[in-house]
């Protein structure tokens, strides 16, 4: 009997200091597992008389049944401080203001990009793709501009070691692409990524052209000056936009002229002065494009134009510096949703 005691005492003892479910399970076994103290009681009943088995076992039993709701008692006890640990763990402070999933938005190049897609297509003209690793040969050859023309040193770009690969440097080779494959009319805008060496407030290695192009019979530079007054009219919502031409030099053109457009009247004494902004190249096809092209240059003539499509953004938003559009600068990014 006074074994039995000792094992309440004890067994009381080590439950009551438990903390987690894994020491539990070897106190219970302590006790009551295959060599625990009270199977041992239980074991030893084999060895006495009938009638001493009786209130020994019965005596036994009972105590195991203490020592049972004990457990019990631990086991319930240790998962409730548990549940109260991890819930204090995992406590939602409800008064805390929302956290907004950000919602994406259009790039303002991009943005500026479907505008005047849009607009060059109530004029007529269609979209045309062409690669950006393109082929020394439509990039430079094919644009009038052979191996060691002087022009090619104005287009610094990358070349892709031994092949006659390069990131092209303007959309104008997309002209050639685009002629090959199609017969007059052609109306078509090129849009695209172009890589040159450069990098400061409004040159970057990789930026974006627009460029244009228009073949039938009987075009000029009067429906070059047309179109381009008419779209900058659109894009920046006037109808008084002034362009001027310069004379300029591309191998693919002749004449070639520089664009300037309207940006800003200053006054002087006498009057109002017009203030010029570059925003591309253009000019009439050369007969040795068309003829690259496939293209009958006695039948047929036409102009091309490419413009900074990141710089019609930066004018359209007021944005001062070009290198902002490629940061992934959220705050400014943001402005533009
Ligand atoms: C050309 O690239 C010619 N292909 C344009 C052309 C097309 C002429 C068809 C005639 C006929 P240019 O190198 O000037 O031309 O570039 C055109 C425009 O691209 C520039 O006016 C400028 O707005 C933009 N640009 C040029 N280099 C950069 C640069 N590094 N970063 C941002 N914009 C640039």
């Amino acid at each position: 009997m006074s074994d039995l005691k000792a094992i309440l005492h004890e067994a009381k003892a080590a439950l009551s200091a438990l903390k987690n479910m894994p020491d539990l399970e070897q106190t219970k076994a302590r006790f009551l597992g295959k060599s625990g103290s009270l199977t041992e009681q239980l074991k030893g009943l084999g060895k006495l008389s009938p009638e001493a088995k009786k209130s020994a076992g019965a005596a036994i039993n009972e105590i195991k049944g203490q020592v049972e709701a004990l457990i019990n008692d631990a086991k319930a006890r240790i998962l409730n401080t548990e549940l109260e640990a991890k819930l204090a763990a995992e406590a939602i402070d409800v008064t805390l203001p929302g956290r907004t999933s950000g919602v994406g938005g259009l790039h303002p190049v991009t943005r500026s990009l479907e505008r005047i897609e849009a607009l060059f297509a109530t004029m007529g003209f269609s979209v045309a793709d062409g690669p950006e690793i393109e082929t020394d040969f439509f990039n430079f050859t094919a644009l009038n501009t052979p191996e060691n023309h002087p022009a090619r040193s104005m287009h610094d770009t990358f070349y892709i070691e031994g092949s006659k690969n390069l990131l092209r440097t303007h959309t104008s080779p997309v002209q050639i692409r685009h002629m090959l494959d199609h017969q007059p009319p052609i109306r078509i805008i090129c849009p695209g990524r172009v890589y040159r060496c450069d990098h400061d407030a409004t040159h970057s290695p990789m930026f974006h052209q627009l460029e244009g192009l228009w073949v039938d019979e009987g075009i000029s530079l009067a429906d070059l000056k047309g179109t381009l007054t008419q779209f900058l009219n659109a894009y920046f919502e006037r109808d008084d936009m002034q362009i001027r031409f310069r004379p300029s030099f591309f191998p693919f053109v002749e004449p070639g002229v520089e664009v300037d457009m309207e940006w800003g009247r200053v006054k002087t004494a006498k009057g109002d002065k017009i203030k010029w902004l570059e925003i591309g190249g253009a000019g009439v096809l050369h007969p040795e494009v068309l003829k690259a092209g496939g293209i009958d240059p006695e039948k047929y003539s036409g102009f091309a134009f490419g413009m900074g499509l990141d710089r019609l953004a930066m004018l359209k938003y007021g944005v001062n510096d070009l290198r902002l559009f490629f940061e992934n600068d959220m705050k400014f990014l943001n402005q533009f949703r």
